[in-house]
């Protein structure tokens, strides 16, 4: 295999957290198809990912639980590497920014930055959302209090802190976007930063003194290194810099960051202010991917609860497999863009593009091979080529030239990160290639004896295209590829790159029929089952937040209209003519009234007295079969027993008091 040289790619490193989504998968998956298939074209690949442990949110989930952050953060992130393993993430190192060697070689960076002069000491006076760990001007702010990343409400935080001069790079930052363009792709993010430089920037707060969860400044005991900075030195940490330097002079300056939209900014303007403060090279790229979304919001444990959709990548790794779960997430959704994720739009895709077009496929080939050749491939003749028809087309030729080029599109496809692009263009060939099936008709030629060189030759040529294909869709799903190629009775070959741009390789294998590689699916019946999976977890969760379904909405003025009371009920007594009602003598304050009330199924009279009520006072007053009822108690509908029932809601509030 030609040896192309190194190429390192990083995911961002996570903040641990339990529930993963699939939304966090999204990037990785990407930078996993992107190593894998770096390696089989012939790259030395880094890949690297990892846990961003530190910081005052940390801190808090594990008061929350009684734990120290420390245990909380060795149990979060045993199960995102169990998570990484499920999914046969192909990472080369994990780093976790508390372990030893991330901690020492921050603090080095860190005094690097400041004696090149770059770091004081000052007071810092300004709004923090803790949950993003950023500190924001005021003219940043939405509406003057939301923090412009995640919208929560920011806090006025003031304390003694280090600070980095950021701005003394704004100049340089300016010009590598202008020169260097794809130092950050889309262009639309770049557009941002340009802007966002320009606007000015203000010193950066590095360092936080008012929790300890964090990596000690080494100048001052007091302070813990902010948690961005301590973040993104992982990407050099991680190689060894500087005291172990051999990973670091081999894969640095990264080929690629890969992050999500909203954290460019950290990667393409604090990150290389960082490291031209410590005269150290630039990564070549950071690329921006967008967000998957639900109901039109960026995937969150809550939203999930909303739609039902089951969002817990391991359950549909479960009931899907890992192949298609990857293949839906590079299929569906374009890079750089933000998409909508919901279980129908994966349904979809699964059962149209892997079990009817490729699935179909494979099944066919292996079949006709079965039975058509006693299950051995066929090598090609002479006597059985394509002979084109009134159409004037050659079949063979076409499926060939199409099968032959594909690799070339998908790597031009994925050097853009354009993985939707690549894999549309192996199933190109997989489309092109069923058609083949329908053109040439296998089981006609069968019919005939004399027919039967122009038969090993189309079998032949299918085996051909399944074989590249297998190659091609290698570094998106291998344990499908894997599963093809056992079918096709290439097990005892490693895939090879180049192997998808001949069409003469196979001869004489044994092909078997195995189970389908994608079986159908019945979308209805799976929506329906997910939906309610979806119920239950999010109920086991707490997580159920479902609009309730209400009558028109009110304004207040209609509201104020109601005078509510609190009453105590005296008496109740069966109205003389209706089995269904009550009569209630009821105390409001100074004032006793009659009301009665459709509830006498639910409460013997006796039961009810002494019970406090919540009364609608200003009600016109009615008779209802003869007596008269002055207002309207209100009760809670129930169900107890399985029987439709109605309580009362109870209070402590002395009666007559207004419910407001
Ligand atoms: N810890 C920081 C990164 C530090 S890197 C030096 C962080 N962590 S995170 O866990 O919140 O996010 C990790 C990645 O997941 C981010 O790139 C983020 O954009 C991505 N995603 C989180 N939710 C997502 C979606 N719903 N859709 C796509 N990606 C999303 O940020």
């Amino acid at each position: 295999m030609a040896d192309k040289g190194t190429y390192y790619i990083s995911t961002p490193i996570y903040y641990p957290s339990s529930n993963l989504h699939i939304g966090h998968t999204y990037c990785t998956v990407m930078a996993d198809a992107m190593a894998r298939f770096k390696r089989l074209q012939g790259y030395d690949v880094m890949f690297l990912t990892g846990t961003d442990e530190h910081g005052q949110k940390i801190q808090l989930l594990a008061e929350e639980k009684g734990v120290t952050p420390q245990q909380y953060v060795d149990e979060v992130v045993a199960g995102i590497k169990d998570l990484w393993k499920t999914m046969e993430i192909s990472y080369d190192d994990f780093i976790r920014t508390t372990e030893d060697r991330h901690v020492k070689r921050v603090q080095e960076l860190f005094m690097r930055m400041y004696k090149k002069g770059d770091i004081y000491k000052g007071n810092y006076e300004g709004w923090y959302c803790t949950p993003c760990e950023s500190f924001w001007t005021e003219n940043q702010l939405i509406d003057g209090k939301y923090c412009p990343d995640c919208g929560r409400e920011v806090t006025k935080a003031q304390e003694e802190a280090y600070f980095f001069q950021i701005s003394k790079y704004a100049d340089d930052l300016l010009k590598i976007f202008r020169e260097t363009p794809e130092f950050l792709e889309p262009e639309a993010r770049r557009n941002e930063m340009i802007s966002f430089i320009e606007q000015g920037m203000e010193d950066l707060c590095i360092s936080r003194s008012s929790f300890d969860w964090g990596i000690p400044v080494p100048i001052d005991e007091k302070h813990v290194i902010y948690v961005w900075l301590d973040a993104l030195s992982n990407y050099i940490t991680a190689l060894g810099w500087p005291d172990d330097p051999e990973k670091y002079n081999k894969y640095w300056p990264a080929d690629v960051h890969l992050v999500g939209k909203e954290i460019v900014r950290f990667h393409s303007i604090i990150w290389p202010a960082m490291l031209m403060s410590a005269d150290l090279p630039l990564p070549k790229q950071v690329r921006g991917h967008g967000w998957l979304l639900l109901g039109g919001e960026k995937v969150s444990k809550s939203k999930a609860a909303k739609g039902n959709d089951v969002i817990d990548p391991v359950v549909l790794i479960d009931r899907y497999g890992i192949d298609a779960l990857k293949y839906f997430l590079l299929r569906e959704y374009t890079f750089g863009q933000d998409g909508v994720f919901t279980n129908e739009v994966m349904l979809k895709r699964l059962n149209y593009d892997l079990a009817n077009d490729l699935g179909n496929l494979v099944s066919r080939t292996v079949s006709m091979i079965e039975k058509y050749n006693g299950g051995i491939v066929p090598d090609l003749t002479d006597a059985g080529k394509c002979i084109p028809g009134e159409d004037g087309i050659d079949y063979d030729a076409q499926l060939k030239e199409i099968a032959i080029s594909a690799a070339d599109k998908v790597g031009k496809q994925m050097d853009d990160f354009k993985f939707n692009l690549a894999l549309e263009e192996i199933w190109v060939v997989v489309r092109r290639a069923n058609k083949y099936i329908d053109e040439t008709m296998p089981w006609v030629l069968a019919k005939n004896e004399e027919d039967k060189p122009r038969l090993d030759n189309v079998l032949h040529n299918l085996a051909e295209a399944i074989r590249i294909v297998s190659v091609l869709i290698h570094p998106f799903m291998h344990t499908t590829s894997d599963a093809i190629r056992k079918q096709m009775g290439l097990w005892y070959a490693d895939v090879a790159w180049e192997d998808a741009f001949t069409f003469e390789m196979m001869c004489g294998e044994q092909v078997k029929k195995g189970a389908a590689i994608f079986p159908r699916l019945d979308i209805d019946k799976e929506l329906e089952e997910l939906y309610a999976l979806g119920a239950k977890i999010a109920e086991e969760k707490g997580e159920v937040n479902i609009p309730l379904e209400l009558k028109d909405e009110i304004v207040y003025e209609d509201f104020d209209k109601l005078d509510l009371r609190v009453g105590t009920i005296l008496s109740a007594e069966k109205h003389p003519k209706a089995d269904k009602l009550l009569v209630f003598q009821v105390k409001m304050g100074t004032e006793k009234r009659q009301i009665v009330s459709g509830v006498a199924e639910y409460f013997k009279p006796e039961d009810c007295v002494g019970q406090k009520v919540v009364v609608v006072a200003n009600l016109k007053p009615r008779k209802l079969r003869g007596v008269e009822s002055k207002g309207m108690l209100l009760f809670a509908d129930n169900i107890a027993d399985g029987k439709e029932r109605v309580e009362f809601v109870s209070t402590v509030a002395e009666d007559g008091n207004p419910v407001t």
